[in-house]
């Protein structure tokens, strides 16, 4: 069993109508796995435990704190959330 330090994902503010968007690097991921154990419905896993994104990576609403703890859990910084929500 994996444990992940504590992160406390910030509020979300007024939305302000900029789609938030999630993508991985994939000359930075190593793999871990946090992303897609913390949010699968954001994140998957390619053929060998690397990191993808679901669909476009677009964030629906009110999932954006699960994208920013999923980027603040990955180890290698691989994870950049974009856009506003
Ligand atoms: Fe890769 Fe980070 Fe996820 S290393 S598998 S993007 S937790």
């Amino acid at each position: 069993m994996q444990w992940y330090r504590p992160f406390r994902a910030p509020a979300v503010t007024a939305q302000t109508g900029t789609a938030v968007r999630v993508q991985i690097s994939s000359e930075r991921c190593q793999g871990h796995g946090r992303c897609y154990d913390l949010s699968p419905a954001l994140f998957g896993a390619d053929d060998e435990g690397y990191g993808t994104v679901a669909a476009d990576g677009s964030v629906p609403p009110g999932r954006e704190p699960e994208a920013r703890r999923a980027a603040a859990n990955c180890p290698e910084q691989a994870i950049e959330v974009t856009g506003d929500g």
